[in-house]
């Protein structure tokens, strides 16, 4: 499905005074894509990728999905459409006293998925992300590559049309790195699903977005097309983060 962010704008109120989070950010990310946000912490990057489902409500703006504007929906219409976009974070938020195969079938069970069909898509998704032999497994056993690979069974099998990643890979080694990113774009690749991925790795960035997003202080300032490798960056940042490849 295809996203366009128009003019989102965010501000929080915080102890020291109101704090301009998001100042009119506007993209449109492609059906098919994956499409990644890139900048140094505290730049937005998060609050972007939550308005997108709309976890984090904009002050002003409008967040399409499909061409329907999620913030004209009313609550129970919002839930329904939430269903459609699946999420991954950093910390794999998964329950320590479920099984693997528990976690993957969390968000079935709140959906009351009859529990035939709930076993049949849990165990499509655990082999999507190669992890059929560790159903039974709790996540103690499991390594921090394992246990992402479980928090992306989970949010594929409510059989999403977008995926959104909050720095998926941030606590993991290069190598696991490299696997994750990996099964990511099988994903993308295989079941359709639109990716955006919030990174600070210029690497994961090379290694499966089409199109990067460079954000500064609640701007997006620039986007590249990766696969234009002639085309310098023109802000200063962007340069920096091409320049500077592994991360920031
Ligand atoms: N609920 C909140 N209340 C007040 N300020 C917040 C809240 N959430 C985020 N912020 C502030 O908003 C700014 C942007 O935060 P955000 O988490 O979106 O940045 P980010 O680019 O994801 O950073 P990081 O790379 O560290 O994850 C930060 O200055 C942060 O402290
Ligand atoms: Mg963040």
């Amino acid at each position: 499905m295809m996203i366009r962010l128009v003019e989102i704008k965010k501000t929080y109120q915080t102890s020291s005074g109101p704090l301009q989070v998001l100042d009119s950010v506007s993209v449109h990310i492609k059906a098919g894509e994956i499409f990644g946000f890139i900048g140094f912490s505290g730049a937005g990057k998060s609050t972007l990728l939550r308005c997108i489902n709309l976890l984090e409500k904009p002050d002003s703006g409008a967040v399409f999905v499909d061409g329907e504007n999620l913030t004209a929906l009313t609550k129970k219409e919002l839930l329904g459409r939430r269903q459609k976009i699946g999420m991954v974070f950093q910390h794999y938020n998964l329950l320590q006293n479920a099984t693997a195969f528990d976690n993957a079938a969390f968000p079935l069970a709140i959906a009351r998925v009859p529990k035939a069909e709930r076993r049949e898509r849990v165990l499509q998704s655990l082999e999507t992300v190669d992890l059929s032999d560790k159903a039974g497994d709790y996540p103690s056993k499991l390594s921090g590559g394992q246990k992402q690979r479980v928090a992306i069974a989970r949010a594929i099998v409510t059989k999403p049309k977008i995926l959104l990643c909050d720095e998926p890979t941030s606590a993991l080694d290069p190598q696991t790195t490299r696997s994750i990113l990996q099964y990511l774009k099988r994903i993308n690749k295989e079941l359709g699903i639109t990716i955006v991925l919030v990174t600070h790795e210029m690497d994961a960035v090379r290694s499966i977005c089409s199109r990067v997003a460079v954000m500064e202080t609640g701007r997006l300032i620039e986007t590249l097309d990766m696969s234009k490798e002639l085309q310098p960056p023109q802000t200063g940042l962007a340069r920096f983060l091409f320049a500077s490849g592994a991360g920031i």
